[in-house]
């Protein structure tokens, strides 16, 4: 280690898993009042995917961790930090992260989970970010994963038309060096007093377990979607813009843009709010709908998989949700 250069977070991989199995819209239409145009043109979503009863979020975890371990040519006896952000966990505790940890023999490693909801994987980011820029850690594996499937009310159709499961996994390396390489800088933020807009209302915790809960649907995700489209739009604008000038650079800087997958007109939105081309931003969302934490490492994965994400690149993460919480993130991939 050379004691004159600064730390650095870089991307050394980075991968993803969803489940087989598709739900399209076609099939939604058969359960519930909605239509395919109605959910094309309100979200641009044409189909999700479900988890199978035998994958949980540490499942999925794992399997998206892999293949990032893999992209990196790493072991997982070389991780020093695992941190899954998810708000589907397999259990209250202990938490998804120490099952990743288990499964992948990553015996070397910390292991937490985060909750952010949506913003997750950023929040995570952020965490592990501090760890190794302060030298603190070497490796660190951060994985956004969820099964929404299991916590959206299927006979809701503002929400479940919305939500579908998966994993992204991203393996980050410290390095030194005078030029600027990997996450540049993350920023993220809270406001409790919007904690209304989107919820899932009953918690061991509040409820404890109780049937009448379940009977009320106290256990599944409750959203304010107009509210939230319109704080989401405002909110992914005003943290965009703090993590460029808090860099140096302007919206013509970004290569490309990889937003959280919550819908296609909020990206849009954004997008114009921002002054950014909108071939510069990456979608996904038609394939998967939200698969809120996991969205953004999901999209990560295919844009790079893709060759959309280049070496070199300005990459710029933003992303909304529940809390409410909202971030960015920006990369020199
Ligand atoms: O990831 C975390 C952050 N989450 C978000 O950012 C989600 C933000 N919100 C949204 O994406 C949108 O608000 C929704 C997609 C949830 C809803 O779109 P909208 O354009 O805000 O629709 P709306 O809630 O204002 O509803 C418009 C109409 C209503 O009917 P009326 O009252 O105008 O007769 C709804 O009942 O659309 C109806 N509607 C549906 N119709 C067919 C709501 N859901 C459906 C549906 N199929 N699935």
């Amino acid at each position: 280690m050379n004691s004159t250069l600064p730390f650095q977070a870089e991307i050394a991989g980075i991968g993803s898993y969803l489940p087989e199995k598709v739900l399209t819209n076609s099939e939604l239409q058969e359960k519930i009042d909605t239509n395919d145009e109605w959910i094309r043109k309100r979200t641009g979503i044409e189909e999700r995917r479900i988890a199978s009863k035998e994958e949980s979020s540490s499942v999925l975890a794992s399997q998206a961790g892999r293949r990032a371990l893999s992209a990196a040519n790493l072991e997982a006896g070389d991780v020093d930090l695992i941190i899954v952000a998810t708000s589907s966990p397999d259990v209250l505790f202990p938490a998804t992260a120490c099952f990743v940890q288990k499964e992948l023999a990553a015996s070397r490693a910390v292991a937490f989970d985060i909750t952010a909801v949506c913003s997750g994987f950023v929040f995570a980011l952020s965490v592990a970010e501090q760890y190794l820029k302060t030298g603190k850690f070497e490796t660190a594996l951060v994985i956004g994963s969820e099964v929404n499937s299991r916590i959206v009310n299927w006979k809701d159709r503002s929400t479940c038309i919305l939500f579908g499961d998966g994993a992204g996994a991203m393996v980050l390396k410290r390095s030194q060096g005078s030029e600027r390489k990997g996450v540049l800088s993350t920023h993220i933020h809270s406001d409790g007093n919007r904690s209304e807009l989107i919820r899932v209302p009953g918690g061991i915790g509040r409820t404890g377990v109780s049937s009448q809960a379940v009977e009320n649907g106290e256990y599944f995700i409750h959203m304010s979607g107009n509210a939230t489209f319109k704080i989401a739009v405002q909110k992914l604008e005003e943290v965009s813009r703090e993590a460029l000038a808090h860099n140096g650079f302007s919206t013509d800087d970004v290569d490309v843009v990889v937003p959280h997958q919550a819908n296609r007109r909020i990206i849009d939105a954004a997008a114009e709010r921002l002054d950014i081309d909108k071939g510069k931003v990456f979608s996904n969302i038609h394939k998967y709908g939200n698969t809120s934490a996991a969205s953004i490492p999901i999209a990560l994965a295919e844009a790079y998989e893709k060759g959309v994400i280049k070496k070199g690149n300005l990459v710029l993460l933003m992303v909304v949700g529940s809390g409410l919480t909202w971030g960015a993130g920006l990369i020199r991939w």
